[in-house]
């Protein structure tokens, strides 16, 4: 292994620059060349790429997003454009890759390696915390600080005014976010993909309370409809007599400085991945089984999201908050 390259692919998320200087400056270490790639594989295709070197990581560990930037990349779906990027990169003598990124971007990633393209390892970052193989995905951690930050000040004002909130988090597919964030924030109802309930449920629900309540918090995981509190607000106006509101915290999980766990496993998964490529490995990806660092293989294709297995802790948020 001479010459890597390293990008970041779809949504960023905070860490990702943690484990970029991870990347950069292990491989140094082993006196294997780095170069970085802009935006995702839009960039591989534009054929975005420069030198980096240990220097040019300072200073970033702290940073959110990504300072290499992403792309969800549509044109990287076809053979045509792959096929470009795959000569780009052996003519750049590129024997190595790394992605930083979600499950569709180690899609892209696997796919590029099959084809004949370089050895690939995975670095799994999203918010969602919903990639197959790995318990832990960088990002989820400060992501879920800032809903839960979020959250407490919305209480704040809920109580004053005697509002039932409905907090909006992200998670397209998963409640991961939703479930920590609900109970953390003392939520009376969670509602996430895995398990969802109808408004007529719900409604009854807080229509007949084990104690009145004054304000009420209602996390709700945007499950591939952004927005979709303001609608079951709507709803619930319809069917109880209470005063709702609805937050949508969006983007603003997306952003902001990594926590010390996110920085920590991106900076142990960065050098993971170097690590393994040297050792010759690929179409792997660094991840956290039973709490331990280690590589697994890529998740199959198609083989769809991980998920909140069992609803015990939105059970348990809604009795502690009975
Ligand atoms: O990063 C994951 C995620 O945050 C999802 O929860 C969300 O639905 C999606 O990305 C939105 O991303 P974008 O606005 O970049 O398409």
């Amino acid at each position: 292994m001479k010459r890597i390259l390293i990008l970041t692919s779809g949504g960023d998320a905070p860490g990702m620059n943690a484990a970029i200087r991870a990347v950069v400056r292990t491989a140094s270490f082993f006196n294997i060349e780095v170069l970085a790639c802009h935006n995702g594989f839009q960039g591989l295709i534009r054929e975005e790429i420069f030198s980096m070197k240990a220097e040019n990581v300072g200073g970033i560990i702290q940073r959110g997003g990504t300072i290499l930037q992403s792309s969800r990349s549509k044109q990287f779906h076809q053979k045509k454009f792959r096929n470009k990027c795959r000569a780009f990169l052996k003519e750049q003598n590129i024997d190595g890759l790394i992605v930083i990124g979600g499950d569709g971007s180690f899609k892209g990633m696997a796919t590029l390696e099959q084809e004949g393209g370089p050895k690939s390892i995975g670095i799994p970052g999203t918010i969602d915390n919903d990639i197959i193989g790995t318990e832990y995905t960088i990002g989820f951690d400060t992501a879920r600080n800032t809903a839960l930050n979020a959250i407490d000040h919305i209480r704040d004002t809920a109580f004053s005014n005697h509002y039932y909130f409905l907090v909006e988090v992200m998670g397209q597919k998963s409640g991961f976010l939703a479930s920590d964030v609900g109970i953390a924030g003392g939520a009376e109802y969670i509602l996430t993909p895995e398990f969802p309930i109808s408004i007529v449920r719900l409604a009854k629900k807080i229509n007949k309370p084990s104690r009145h309540k004054e304000s009420l918090i209602i996390v709700v995981a945007e499950a591939g409809k952004p927005g979709r509190s303001l609608q079951l607000a709507e709803q619930l106006k319809k069917r109880t007599p209470f005063a709702y509101r609805a937050c949508i915290l969006g983007h603003i999980q997306r952003g902001g400085t990594p926590t010390v766990l996110d920085r920590k496993l991106a900076s142990e998964m960065g050098h993971l991945a170097v690590t393994a490529l040297k050792n010759g490995a690929s179409k792997q990806m660094t991840a956290i089984c039973n709490n331990q660092l280690c590589l697994v293989d890529l998740p199959k294709v198609r083989c769809g999201y991980r998920k909140l297995s069992n609803k015990k802790v939105l059970e348990i948020s809604n009795i502690l908050a009975s």
